[in-house]
């Protein structure tokens, strides 16, 4: 079933403080070389005095400001992350709170790991019917540095923090919205968090370029679509070198793919949205576009957007 909603304003925010691979270098036994070959990614940041809602409010206030809209226009708060300040309140009632919405809002979170930002947007869009929530801010928040074991070498050098946000409205229109959305039970914890990210790399990166193939193909059959229809794929920022495999076994050239791995690394639920108010930043408009992502759970998801 299609979803009718606009993108009406998005924002990211990501923290000041820059963790180099040179810097990790003298934390873990590793080097430049291997992490940019291996991965991809030349820095990450780091949240220091900031927690997850704070990144939240920040990336919210400007996709607020760019929807040209004041924050009690809001209804329904979602956000994806995991890594909230604390189990309650959720980071959404927090970034109610420091918007200063007091008006009726339904604000709560999920988890659905690195693809809560694509699982958000289809529960906000199919609670968006103009008659009970009308705009909704889906945000993708975290702070992964909290959850990540600097001596660890095999984990440490992928992720950091950051958020982005977008505010949809009910816009029936519009040109439909698709969701593919799902997962399947991780029984051999491959990867999971308990105080630290855990992780076995080899098996999630055989997972993700097998589940990134098979979600853009389902997604386009569900829209109706091929390949050819689609602007721009804005992908989960895992490793550069799980893009180009499914470029290469897609047959997509890899300009079709926004990529800012490089400077972020893997942010999580924040990666694809954070990527996504980049691209809308550009100025990019009037594209359809195509989100996936996969995550710990294991959970996959991919969306068919017109921005
Ligand atoms: O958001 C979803 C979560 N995560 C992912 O999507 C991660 C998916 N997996 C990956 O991105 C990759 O598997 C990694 C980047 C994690 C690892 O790359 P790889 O090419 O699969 O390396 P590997 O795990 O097969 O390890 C190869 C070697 C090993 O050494 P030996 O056993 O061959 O001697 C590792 O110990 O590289 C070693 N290694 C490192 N060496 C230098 C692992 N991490 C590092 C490091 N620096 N940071």
């Amino acid at each position: 079933m299609n979803q009718m909603f606009k993108i009406i304003g998005s924002g990211k925010y990501v923290p000041k403080t820059i963790i180099t691979n040179e810097d990790l270098e003298k934390m873990v036994e590793t080097t430049n070389d291997w992490i940019i070959s291996r991965t991809g990614i030349k820095e990450r940041r780091k949240a220091v005095n900031e927690t997850c809602s704070d990144l939240a409010y920040y990336a919210s206030k400007e996709a607020i400001k760019n929807a040209n809209i004041q924050p009690d226009e809001i209804d329904l708060i979602v956000v994806a992350t995991i890594t909230g300040d604390q189990k309650t309140p959720s980071v959404a009632n927090m970034v109610q709170g420091k918007l200063g919405i007091t008006t009726s809002v339904m604000s709560f979170d999920i988890n659905a790991a690195c693809t809560g930002f694509v699982y958000g947007l289809e529960i906000a869009s199919r609670m968006l019917d103009g008659k009970r929530f009308k705009k909704a801010l889906v945000i993708g928040s975290e702070k992964l540095t909290e959850i990540t074991d600097y001596t660890d070498r095999n984990t440490c050098v992928l992720f950091g923090d950051g958020a982005g946000a977008v505010v949809i409205d009910y816009d029936d229109t519009v040109k439909p919205s698709y969701f593919y959305n799902g997962a399947k039970p991780d029984t051999n914890d491959t990867l999971l968090v308990k105080k630290y990210i855990e992780m076995e790399g080899k098996k999630v990166y055989v997972f993700a370029v097998d589940i990134i193939q098979k979600s853009i193909i389902e997604v386009l059959k569900q829209a109706n679509l091929t390949l050819n229809d689609i602007d721009n794929i804005i992908p989960h920022q895992a490793n550069e070198r799980i893009i180009q495999s499914v470029a290469k076994s897609l047959n997509i050239p890899m300009n079709k793919f926004s990529m800012n791995i490089e400077s972020y690394g893997n942010t999580s639920a924040a990666s694809i949205p954070l990527l996504l108010a980049e691209y809308i930043a550009s100025g990019h408009k009037n594209e359809t576009i195509l989100l996936v992502g996969f995550g710990g759970g294991f959970t996959y998801g991919a969306a068919i957007l017109y921005i």
